[in-house]
């Protein structure tokens, strides 16, 4: 695969193969919103599923070597207003956000690029230009040409080709941070607008339940899933009688009205996200963070993503939100941008959300733990002489230490506990199997003749289809032989069954899914039950029992395989 992608083909690719559609397409579609076909339907599942068998039914040990109590959660998407106000959401959920005075178009400001050329070292500004980018260095890109293209127009040679992207390109809130003032134009060259200054917008989606449209009846469309399972943390701890450290882990759409959704699918404005909450005692917080750190991006490798171009990022501490006292985005380098983006984010968000819930909500959401308090009981009361033959005097003395610690010391046992959260996108992780698994090669045919195909490379686990079995004719039983082999598979694996066209169309179908095995029943299987298998990637052909075809789509399929 090139390293840089061609998205729309790419994204062509993708809707021919029924991966990806663009939603209401029909209507012209709507932007920041996409549909999954059947064969991207399958993928996305299997990415879901794979996270909640790996991480909520059967997650690795913990850094002790102690077994993780993790369980999981389905929460509505319309809350109580009430949880957004306490989350910050009602109030800062936003971003910087210019329009353009003319054309109206709306821009996220933190991605909107402005270069300046000075005239001269009191920096007068000269000329102003500014462009959409994903990164300063697409940005830096995009203005050299600009500038390049005047300057040759006005026949001058000086302009700041060479300077780094650092020192002439500028962010929309740096350029106003640096107190320049020149009016900055519309980024769409065909306008002749200005932009208004930054003003935050917010990013939630609005409704009203009920049939009134009255402020009272505002609800938002819930923009992550963590606020629910924050909500629950109490019905969760009194209903399973979990002990700290447990996660509450949740799959589920979120909705956010992006300013700008861009690059196919990676922002749109409803996508699904993958979120735990560990919650755990502060002084072990630190240690749960980096074990979720490492064992988030471990995730990803063992899902087939080449560790190269994984990237944990820690933010800086200008970055971190408001509630986060360190946050590792895992990055991926997605073949549209020349800079990794954010897949997920693990954060350590500290008491901030139960302790604003609690306020908010007026209910005790602090953890007492019995067992270390038991222990510090047991450990500091005087024993009695005779278990079975107590003194009152013994008794007695018992009952003045026990008061003693209730105030000195059980305190101490009641706190808020520390968050750990791993949040990742369900649709962003899809979309980078898609990208990574995208091959293009040339590959021999039967008669040994070098062709292009094109093959996605899955994960087994992620395969949409799992195998496909063939007849290699329609005739003598060869059909009914392999139907019946398919409707046995059928029942465990979702695997597919193609009688039609020549048996190197079939495969390229298959690779071009990402199917791993290819199952064909030919003459020898009438005569001794054999078939045989090809591998999508090495091309090798086998020939085994057709009793063991189940064992071998299991093997390939088990979590490490
Ligand atoms: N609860 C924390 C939280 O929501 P976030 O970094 O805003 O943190 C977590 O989102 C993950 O959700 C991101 O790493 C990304 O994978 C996914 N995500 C966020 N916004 C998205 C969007 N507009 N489109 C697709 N995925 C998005």
């Amino acid at each position: 695969m090139p390293t840089k992608l061609d998205m729309a083909r790419f994204a062509k690719f993708c809707k021919d193969m029924g991966f990806i559609f663009q939603s209401s397409e029909i209507y012209g579609g709507i932007n920041g919103f996409w549909d999954y076909g059947p064969l991207g339907v399958e993928l996305k599942r299997n990415i879901k599923e794979a996270w909640w068998q790996d991480m909520v039914r059967n997650p690795p040990p913990g850094p002790d070597g102690q077994e993780i109590r993790m369980v999981g959660l389905d929460c509505s998407i319309i809350m109580n207003r009430n949880v957004w106000v306490a989350s910050g959401h009602a109030a800062g959920f936003s971003d910087p956000m210019v329009d353009c005075k003319l054309c109206r178009r709306r821009f996220r400001a933190d991605k909107l690029y402005v270069g300046t050329r000075l005239a001269n070292p009191s920096a007068q500004i000269e000329a102003v230009h500014s462009v959409e980018a994903d990164d300063r260095a697409q940005a830096k890109e995009l203005l050299d040409a600009f500038f390049t293209k005047l300057y040759k127009k006005r026949e001058r040679s000086d302009h700041p080709l060479s300077a780094s992207a650092n020192q002439y390109v500028h962010t929309i809130t740096e350029y106003h941070s640096h107190g320049f003032t020149a009016l900055i134009p519309c980024p769409i060259s065909e306008c002749k607008g200005e932009l208004t200054e930054p003003r935050a917008f917010n990013l939630m989606f609005e409704s009203h339940a009920g049939p009134i449209k009255s402020e009272d009846n505002l609800v938002w469309l819930r923009p992550e899933t963590a606020q629910g399972i924050f909500a629950n943390y109490k019905n969760v701890l009194d209903s399973s009688r979990l002990k700290l450290p447990f996660g509450i882990a949740q799959v589920g759409k979120a909705f956010r009205n992006e300013i700008n959704p861009r690059n196919f699918t990676f922002r749109s404005r409803e996508f699904e996200q993958m979120e735990i909450e560990f919650f755990c005692h502060p002084d072990e917080s630190m240690k749960w963070y980096e074990y979720w750190r490492d064992l988030r991006k471990k995730w990803y490798s063992t899902l087939g993503v080449k560790s190269e171009k994984l990237v944990p990022r820690e933010q800086g501490k200008e970055e971190l939100a408001h509630y986060s006292i360190g946050t590792t985005d895992i990055e991926y380098l997605f073949p549209f941008s020349d800079e990794p983006q954010e897949l997920e984010g693990v954060a350590h968000r500290g008491d901030f959300d139960l302790s604003a819930h609690a306020k908010h909500s007026g209910k005790d959401l602090s953890y007492f733990d019995e067992e270390g308090w038991n222990n510090l009981l047991q450990s500091r009361l005087t024993p009695f002489k005779d278990d079975k033959n107590r003194t009152p005097d013994e008794i007695k003395l018992r009952e003045e230490q026990k008061k003693q610690l209730e105030k000195d010391e059980k305190p101490k046992f009641s706190f808020v506990p520390h968050v750990i959260e791993p949040s990742a996108g369900a649709d962003r992780f899809t979309l980078a199997v898609l990208c990574e698994a995208y091959t293009e090669e040339m590959v021999k045919d039967a008669k040994g003749k070098e062709e292009p195909r094109i093959v996605m490379k899955f994960h087994p686990r992620l395969a949409p289809i799992k195998a496909a079995i063939f007849p290699l004719v329609n005739k003598d039983g060869m059909d009914e032989e392999a139907q019946r082999l398919y409707r046995e598979l059928k029942a465990s694996f979702n695997v597919v069954y193609d009688q039609s066209g020549a048996i190197g169309r079939r495969y390229r179908r298959q690779d071009e899914a990402g199917t791993p095995f290819c199952i064909t029943v030919d003459g020898d299987t009438m005569k001794d039950g054999t078939v045989t298998i090809r591998d999508r990637d090495t091309l090798k052909q086998e020939r085994i029992p057709k009793a063991e075809v189940r064992a071998r789509i299991e093997a390939m399929l088990r979590p490490g395989a």
